[in-house]
């Protein structure tokens, strides 16, 4: 457990980081495979889902915790943007590093290379272990925080319903989940009823196990969720460029995105999903909810890391996102 006064404010929201990584951005003038490559520059910035979705609510004045775990030996990192963002800090420490993700960005062609690790390898003991102090810390956090954020990957040997586990925990207690990751482990979790998902179109598509081609198949796709039993409350299907779907049991909305000067589309989502529990906190109305989700993601896409400008200039992008009622 971190020392540094986690308990100083009861957060409103907590998101779970079960995976984090540093992202380590490298910038390389025609980069060449099997050659030496000299860089022009670094940039290393904390990452993961989990972090970057309690970055953006901090930015936009929630308060907010993180648990999960983080590698002791560049922790340091961590801890530095939880203090400066005052992010509570309820991770475990585990020996090693944070896994570092990198990205080669190719200042010639503009591609970028993706380079993931898949996190630290989990025995059986040891990730029983780690579910179950997230569990109990997650049990004295969820009385005062009614949100909790499940986002990412799990890293090799968590198992893959860990997201179920922890939803049906943290609901059975009273708190609400909101689930953005992929494959199993949002499968598995989606049958115990988590109140929102946030797919992309490519997640939903995999999840139902067929192309989602058309607008009218990701809404009908997005419905059966709302259809099944336990069902969601609210469902947001990101489209990346061609904004999102807001779903509801009796609305179905699409927001179009923004148009700002992109820096960088990374994260994206992870603003997204900030965007839609803070609407949740503020109790708004599904197009205002739209409204803010979109805002959040277009003022992200401004910056390089997962971090939002003031407050008021993501409130007044949200008054110019075009909400469209979906027949
Ligand atoms: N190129 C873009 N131009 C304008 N808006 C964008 C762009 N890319 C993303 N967005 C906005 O960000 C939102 C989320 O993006 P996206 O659908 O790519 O999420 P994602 O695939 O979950 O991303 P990630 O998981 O990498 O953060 C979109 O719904 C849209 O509003
Ligand atoms: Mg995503």
């Amino acid at each position: 457990m971190n020392p540094l006064n986690p308990f100083a404010e009861s957060p409103h929201v907590v998101t779970v980081a079960l995976n984090p990584a540093l992202d380590q951005t490298i910038e390389i003038a025609g980069l060449r495979p099997g050659a030496v490559n000299r860089a022009l520059r670094m940039q290393v910035d904390v990452g993961g889902k989990a972090v970057n979705v309690a970055s953006c609510l901090s930015d936009f004045g929630v308060n907010t915790a993180v648990t999960g775990q983080i590698g002791r030996d560049n922790a340091a990192l961590f801890e530095e943007l939880f203090q400066r963002k005052k992010i509570a800090n309820h991770c475990y420490y585990l020996d090693g590093l944070t896994r570092i993700n990198s990205k080669l960005v190719d200042t010639v062609s503009g591609e970028t290379t993706d380079l993931n690790m898949p996190g630290p390898e989990f025995t059986p003991a040891a990730a029983t272990e780690l579910l179950e102090q997230v569990l109990q810390r997650l049990d004295l956090l969820v009385e005062h925080a009614r949100w909790v954020v499940l986002s990412g990957s799990l890293p090799p040997g968590i198992p893959e319903d860990a997201y179920a586990t922890i939803t049906r925990r943290v609901q059975a207690a009273g708190g609400a989940v909101l689930l953005d990751t992929s494959g199993a482990p949002l499968r598995v979790a989606l049958a115990t009823g988590p109140k929102i998902v946030k797919p992309n179109r490519h997640e939903l598509a995999e999840l139902v196990g067929r192309p989602l081609d058309t607008l009218e198949a990701l809404v009908a796709t997005g419905r059966e969720l709302l259809a099944g039993s336990p069902a969601p409350d609210l469902v947001a299907v990101s489209l990346g460029e061609d904004g999102a779907l807001f779903l509801t049991r009796n609305q179905a909305l699409r927001a179009l995105p923004a148009r700002v000067n992109v820096s960088s589309t990374v994260g994206a989502g992870d603003a997204m999903v900030a965007g839609l529990v803070a609407a949740q906190l503020e109790g708004l109305s599904l197009a205002d909810t739209a409204r803010l989700a979109t805002a959040f993601a277009a003022a992200k896409l401004t910056r390089l890391g997962p971090h939002l400008p003031r407050p008021a200039e993501v409130r007044a992008l949200a008054q110019q996102i075009s909400v469209l009622p979906i027949a």
